[in-house]
């Protein structure tokens, strides 16, 4: 009697973790990669643009060129390639295929942008981030500043100016 009870309670315990193993993974499925947009690391989105490698006549040449290149299997993410490419300062930072991190200081004339959703890869690193296609590039530009430095600059020069003012009155 008490063995049953335990093999009713394994078995219950069992189909539940099944069951939440089930929703779990809907829920994953549910969620889709959705663009980057937090500008903290300097760089803003700027859009998705065709890679330029299969046109004629480029000779094989990149969209993002002349910079440095990492592939990182399961672990890119957004955040990572725009770190990757701060560090040296290139004014583009690309995703593609997932798992590509490229940056440049120019982006390619030749390169079209395409609507938002032609990039439809998550990132290896972050399913919830889109990474490029193939052929296919989430594009950053460099400028955006990070709030909370402007915010503070701001504050410091408007303290330096009551400070003057103040000094000017006495
Ligand atoms: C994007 O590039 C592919 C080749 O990689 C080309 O076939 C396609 O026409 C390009 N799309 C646009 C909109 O330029």
């Amino acid at each position: 009697m008490v063995s049953f009870r335990i093999h009713l309670l394994t078995l219950l315990f069992t189909l539940l973790c099944a069951a939440s193993g089930i929703l779990a993974q809907q829920q994953a499925q549910q969620a889709p990669a959705s663009i980057y947009t937090d500008t903290k690391d300097g760089y803003k989105y700027h859009g998705c643009y065709n890679e330029t490698t299969a046109l004629q006549d480029t000779s094989g040449a990149r969209a993002l060129y002349n910079g440095k290149n990492e592939v990182k299997p399961g672990e890119m993410t957004v955040q990572r390639c725009q770190t990757f490419c701060n560090d040296g300062q290139f004014r583009y930072a690309g995703l593609e295929f997932s798992k590509e991190c490229w940056c440049a200081q120019q982006l390619s004339g030749i390169s079209a942008k395409l609507d938002d959703e032609e990039c439809d890869m998550p990132c290896d690193g972050d399913k919830s981030q889109v990474c490029g296609g193939a052929l296919k590039l989430t594009v950053y530009i460099a400028g955006a500043a990070a709030p909370s430095l402007t915010a503070g600059a701001a504050l410091w020069v408007a303290g330096l100016a009551a400070g003057v003012v103040a000094l000017g009155l006495i």
